[in-house]
């Protein structure tokens, strides 16, 4: 199994300014990485760095910018080439969360989460990996998928299509970057105890969205053990982590037992009906 030495790699890091991101950023410069963050959140970015700076680690650049505008992450991608050659590792973490049923969506909240949880991603890998691939010196490509990016999740249609979607990218290029020793990780993290909680856009009404976040929340690990995972699975190049025991049931009964799948996706799908409204918001308006 390889072996990948984290210290020393220039990584780039999406999505640093909270959660997993900034857990993943932190370990990161523990571990001697010289990092490049980036972010929405200009004032989070900026405190990741300065909590980094002061722990003694090394942050190389600091850029807040949209995931979703492609000239900017083009812009940092020229700026990173010119100043400190291609990267070693990149690790795609940004991304937003929409719990809604299919007909209380507006157009702006599908375009929203493919433009941040799909387009995201693709621009960092167009604008940095050919890069690793020319520089030839091998590395890694990670990116924090969900379990939505293998399960069906009820209310979770426009999120679950992009995570899928990166599952099924990480896999064309697991086997495509192999021949330049460039590893590839997807993490499927069940819920975590991060920012998305209260930043989740749910649709529906504000008593029924409390108790959904409350009921997340109980079942929510911490950034950190995500974190140490997504470390563990660039050094090792373990494919796909998922972050949960209940979901590895999930996933191994959804490929070996279809149709008791079915019954469990049906109740998890009548529970989150109930739980969150007992009917549409539209039919309501
Ligand atoms: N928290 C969970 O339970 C959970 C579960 C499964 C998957 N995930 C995934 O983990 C990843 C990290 O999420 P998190 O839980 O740490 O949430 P978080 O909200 O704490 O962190 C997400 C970060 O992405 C940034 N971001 C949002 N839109 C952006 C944009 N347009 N451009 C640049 N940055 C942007 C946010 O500012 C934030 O700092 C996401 O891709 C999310 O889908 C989270």
């Amino acid at each position: 199994m390889r072996h990948m030495e984290i210290t020393g790699k220039k990584v780039l890091i999406t999505g640093a300014a909270s959660g997993i991101g900034k857990a993943t950023a932190l370990a990161m410069a523990g571990r001697g990485a010289r990092l490049f963050i980036t972010d929405i959140d200009s004032s989070g970015l900026e405190q990741t760095r300065r909590e980094i700076a002061e722990s003694g680690g090394e942050v190389c650049l600091s850029r807040p910018l949209d995931i979703s505008d492609y000239e900017a992450v083009r812009k940092l991608a020229d700026e990173v080439h010119t100043g400190y050659g291609s990267l070693d590792i990149l690790a795609n973490v940004a991304g937003v969360a929409l719990f809604s049923q299919v007909e209380d969506m507006t157009h702006e909240q599908w375009e929203r989460i493919v433009n941040v949880n799909l387009w995201g991603p693709y621009h960092a890998i167009e604008c940095f990996v050919p890069a690793m691939v020319r520089a030839g010196r091998g590395g890694h490509v990670l990116s924090v998928s969900s379990t939505a990016g293998i399960i069906g999740l009820p209310w979770h249609v426009a999120y679950a299509g992009t995570k899928h979607a990166l599952v099924g990218s990480s896999e064309v290029l697991r086997y495509d970057l192999r021949k330049h020793g460039i590893g590839v990780s997807v993490i499927l993290p069940g819920a975590v105890n991060t920012g998305l909680v209260q930043t989740v856009v749910i649709n529906a009404d504000e008593d029924a969205c409390e108790k959904g976040r409350k009921l997340f929340a109980r079942h929510a690990i911490a950034p950190e053990k995500v974190a140490a995972l997504i470390i563990g699975a660039i050094e090792k190049n373990r494919y796909m982590v998922i972050t949960s025991m209940d979901i590895k049931l999930l996933y191994f009964l959804k490929r070996t037992f279809p149709p008791l799948y079915g019954m469990v996706l049906r109740f998890m799908t009548w529970f989150l009906d109930r739980s969150l409204t007992r009917e549409s918001l539209s039919s309501r308006i």
